[in-house]
C-alpha cells in the first residue's frame, strides 16, 4: 500500500505528506515574512495563546529558551491569560484561522489590559483586530490546516526570540538545512525496506501509540500525540520524563491490555544526562510492550527538535494511509466550531466585534 504511487495519491488526495515535508521551506518564508514585524524580545516573559495545531509552536519556542536561553515562554490554551502577566510582559495570539474562540478571547482580554500584544495568523478576525489596532501582525499563507503549517507560524516566535538568543540563531538554519536533508529518507517515494517513517507506521498500526520524551521535549511529544489524532484519526496520547517513569512504568509493567498500546520513546538530541536514564528505561520496557526508540540524528537542539516532529508528521500520514483514511479533513472539529460559532464564540460570531 505505503510503496504503491497511485494508492498513495488517492489516499492523500490533498497532499498532506508534501505539506508537512515542506516545514524547512516553510521556515524559511516564515522568518522572512516575520522579518522587520516581530516586536523586540520582551524584557519579561512570552506567552503564547493558542490552540491545537497553533499553540504547539509555543511548545517548540519554550523548548528553544529552555535551551538556548531567552525570556520565559508560557504557553496558555485557554479563553483568557496565564496569572500575573504585566507590561513587561509580552502576548503573541498565535491562530492559524485567526478564528479561535479560546485565542480571541485570551487576545481581547490583554487589549482590555492594555498589554503589550502581537499575534500571528492566515486572516480572521485576529488580523482584522490587529490592524485596527495597529498591532504587529505576521501574515502567514492561506488555505492550509493549521497543523500542515507549523514552520510558517514557528518562525515568527523563533525570529522574536532570536535577538535574546544567540545559539538560537545561529542553529536556525542548520535546521533549515539539517531538516531538507533528513527527509529525503522519509518521503513517499523512498520504499518501506529503507523508509523508517513507514516501517514505524506499520508498527504502530492496530495499536494506540503513547508517545514519551525527555521534559524538554514535552512539545514533540505532544505533537506525535496530535498528528495522530487529527491525521490518522486514532486515539494517542503522550508523556513525559521521567515522571511518567514513577508511575505509568507500572502501569505497562502490569499486564493488563499492554498489548493495545505501542510505546515510542522519543530521545533528546545531544542532551547527556537523559542517554542513561532512556537506555535503563528501555531495558525495562523491552520484552514487555512492543517499544520503539526514536532518536534524531541531527545533533544540535534546534535541528534535531524539528527532526523528531517531521518524523512524527510523515508517520501520522503513513498511519492515516495504512488505515485508509484521508489524512487532511478533520469534521470533528469543524463541527464543534460550527456549533461553537452557533452560540456566539469564535469565528462569524458577535464576539467579532472589534
Ligand atoms: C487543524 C488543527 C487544529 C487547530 C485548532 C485551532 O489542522 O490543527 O488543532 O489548530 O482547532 O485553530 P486555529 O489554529 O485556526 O486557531
Amino acid at each position: 500500500m505505503l510503496d504503491d504511487p497511485e494508492r498513495l495519491r488517492k489516499g492523500d488526495p490533498q497532499g498532506m505528506a508534501g505539506t508537512l515535508s515542506s516545514l524547512p521551506e516553510q521556515l524559511e518564508e516564515g522568518l522572512e515574512r516575520a522579518a522587520d514585524r516581530v516586536p523586540d524580545p520582551p524584557r519579561g516573559r512570552l506567552a503564547v495563546a493558542g490552540m491545537g495545531g497553533s499553540a504547539i509552536v509555543g511548545d517548540l519556542a519554550a523548548a528553544a529558551t529552555g535551551h538556548y536561553g531567552g525570556p520565559d515562554v508560557l504557553v496558555s490554551r485557554e479563553p483568557g491569560l496565564p496569572r500575573g502577566l504585566g507590561r513587561d510582559d509580552l502576548l503573541v495570539a498565535v491562530s492559524y484561522s485567526g478564528n479561535t474562540w479560546e485565542t480571541l478571547a485570551a487576545y481581547r482580554e490583554a487589549l482590555r489590559r492594555d498589554l503589550p500584544c502581537c499575534s500571528v495568523g492566515s486572516g480572521g478576525q485576529l488580523a482584522e483586530i490587529a490592524a485596527a489596532r495597529g498591532h504587529p501582525h505576521v501574515a502567514v499563507p492561506r488555505g492550509l490546516p493549521p497543523r500542515g503549517a507549523l514552520g510558517y507560524l514557528l518562525a515568527p516566535l523563533l525570529a522574536l526570540l532570536a535577538p535574546a538568543a544567540p545559539g538560537l540563531e545561529a542553529d536556525l538554519p542548520r535546521a533549515v538545512e539539517g531538516l531538507s536533508g533528513v527527509r529525503a529518507r522519509w518521503l513517499p517515494a523512498v520504499p518501506t525496506g529503507r523508509n523508517p517513517a513507514k516501517r514505524l507506521a506499520g508498527v504502530l498500526q492496530g495499536c494506540t501509540p503513547v508517545v514519551y520524551a525527555p521534559a524538554p521535549l514535552a512539545g514533540v511529544a505532544r505533537r506525535w500525540q496530535t498528528q495522530f489524532n487529527e491525521n490518522a484519526k486514532v486515539l494517542a496520547f503522550h508523556g513525559v520524563l521521567t515522571e511518567a517513569a514513577h508511575n505509568e512504568v507500572v502501569g505497562w509493567l502490569g499486564g493488563q491490555g499492554v498489548g493495545c498500546f505501542a510505546p515510542v520513546l522519543l530521545e533528546a538530541p545531544a542532551e547527556p544526562p537523559w542517554t542513561p536514564f532512556l537506555e535503563a528505561l528501555t531495558e525495562l520496557l523491552q520484552g514487555q510492550a512492543r517499544l520503539t526508540n526514536v532518536r534524531p540524528s541531527l545533533d544540535r537542539f534546534l535541528p534535531g527538535l524539528l527532526e523528531l516532529v517531521l518524523l512524527g508528521d510523515l508517520v501520522s500520514v503513513y498511519l492515516a494511509l495504512l488505515r485508509e483514511v484521508d489524512p487532511w479533513p478533520v469534521p470533528p472539529i469543524d463541527r464543534l466550531k460550527e456549533k461553537l460559532a452557533a452560540r456566539g464564540l469564535g469565528g462569524g460570531s458577535a464576539e467579532g466585534e472589534i
